[in-house]
């Protein structure tokens, strides 16, 4: 592809392909009540409904079980997914999965409920020990050897994608890090993306969610460029996620105009329906992209923020333990990380700011991580985002811990343009504690 996309001319040894995958969707709004007809469609007759205590009495999850009903499909409810989920949550999902007898799975919720559901599919369709199909080094790694069950996802946040990703995220308890289980097997069958259910998100829960989603558009368009990534792997063995390529290039930047343009009113106005259903159409963008090209620094070194935080709790999100928000993890290392990689490709740099509303009028290639870090700081303040990492309470003292919490990390980090070890990750740490 040299003559439209120099930046991805082929290198010697270098893959000469990239596969996207994603589920059939549907966006509108009131499409949950397509749930009964796609299931049916699909040959089920009796499905396992997960979702997560907050939204198993509401509304949502109402539309979907009627939907069911009305198709003569049989459903029972799993609504004990843990918020931000770990080892021990996916394992007893998987165990209700196993002892349900369903031929299929319907998830209606956020991230949390859409990757349970998936690993819970996952262990009762190929049933192994738990560590089997874990992300190595953490894990073995290994391929999954055959078909899971099918899956209609149902997202009720606007920000995480999962609904079009091959990617379960959790927390390994053990290691207090995050890891995941990443499988094309893994991508839903069906998702039913339908903006009606933003109304009831709180507004924190739309400023974390929706830059979850700018990160993941952000990652995918500064990612390793796919002819030049460390895995060369081709053909079946072709990994999910393979570095920035054109298609997620244009799904980036689409998802990064939405955001640019709807992400403040749609925290500050629950009645924004406009605002609101473009971010949800955002978020499914950036996930099919980033599940292509993969993510990098700004996910990596969240996950050491949200392994060693204390004591810290947002209103919207479920009370009674410290809980960092998976988005605003991820927002208070991206302006950090951007003043760092822009220098790789400052015209993708430059490219992103202007697709989320920057002006980059007169600006020069030396300006890119400058005039990005600027856009994103001016979002972030706009929807009262802790002002870096140092106001969740973190300081010079603890960027040592901070980096090495990052070190189970490096494979997603090593999708970044830029290489790092120990010394720069303590860097970008130190830089992300202060912005304004
Ligand atoms: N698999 C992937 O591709 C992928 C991508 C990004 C993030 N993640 C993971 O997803 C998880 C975070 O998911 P999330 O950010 O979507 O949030 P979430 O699922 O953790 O939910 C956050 C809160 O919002 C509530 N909520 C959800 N929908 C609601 C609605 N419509 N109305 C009112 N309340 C609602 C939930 O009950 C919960 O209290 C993290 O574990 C993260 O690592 C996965
Ligand atoms: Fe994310």
């Amino acid at each position: 592809m040299a003559c439209c996309h120099a930046d991805f001319a082929a290198l010697e040894g270098s893959d000469r392909g990239f596969t996207l995958g994603m589920p059939t969707f549907t966006f509108g709004p009131g499409v949950l009540a397509e749930a009964g007809a796609n299931a049916a469609e699909l040959g089920l007759s009796r499905v396992a409904l997960f979702t997560d205590r907050r939204l198993a009495s509401g509304e949502h999850v109402a539309k979907v079980k009627a939907s069911l009903a009305d198709a003569k499909v049989d459903c029972i409810v799993y609504d004990e997914v843990l918020i931000e989920p770990n080892d021990k949550s996916f394992q007893d999902a998987a165990r209700f999965a196993k002892e349900s007898n369903v031929d299929g799975f319907v998830s209606v919720g956020g991230g949390s409920v859409m990757d349970t559901c998936k690993a819970a599919n996952l262990y009762s369709s190929q049933p192994a020990e738990f560590m089997t199909y874990v992300n190595a080094p953490i894990g073995a790694g290994q391929r999954v050897p055959g078909p899971v069950k099918p899956h209609i996802a149902c997202p009720t946040t606007s920000g995480t994608g999962s609904e079009t990703t091959g990617i379960a995220i959790f927390t390994l308890t053990s290691m207090n890090a995050k890891t995941g289980i990443i499988s094309r097997r893994l991508i839903p069958t069906v998702a039913l993306v339908d903006p009606d259910v933003t109304r009831t998100l709180p507004a924190n829960v739309v400023a974390s969610t929706g830059f979850d989603c700018m990160s993941h558009a952000l990652e995918s368009m500064t990612a390793r460029l796919y002819p030049r990534r460390l895995n060369p792997a081709q053909g079946i063995k072709r990994p999910v996620s393979q570095g920035a390529n054109p298609f997620s290039d244009a799904l980036a930047t689409q998802a990064l105009n939405g955001v640019g343009q709807f992400l403040v009113r749609a925290v500050k106005d629950a009645s924004d329906a406009e605002a609101r259903t473009e971010m949800m159409y955002a978020a499914m963008l950036a996930g099919i992209a980033f599940n292509a090209a993969g993510c990098h620094l700004p996910h990596g070194l969240s996950y050491a923020v949200s392994g060693l935080i204390k004591d810290w709790h947002v209103p919207g999100y479920p009370e009674g333990r410290t809980l960092l928000p998976h988005g605003m993890s991820v927002v208070l290392n991206n302006p950090s990380v951007w003043r760092a990689t822009a220098p790789t490709h400052p015209e993708r740099h430059l490219r992103c700011a202007e697709a989320l509303g920057a002006s980059a009028r007169g600006a020069t290639p030396d300006d890119a991580g400058e005039v990005l870090a600027n856009r994103i700081i001016e979002l972030m303040r706009a929807t009262d985002m802790p002002n870096g990492i140092g106001e969740l309470g973190f300081g010079e003292a603890q960027l040592d811990a901070l980096a090495k919490g990052a070190e189970p990390q490096y494979r997603v980090i090593k999708n970044a343009p830029i290489d790092v070890g120990h010394a720069e990750i303590r860097e970008l740490f130190r830089s992300a504690l202060r912005y304004w």
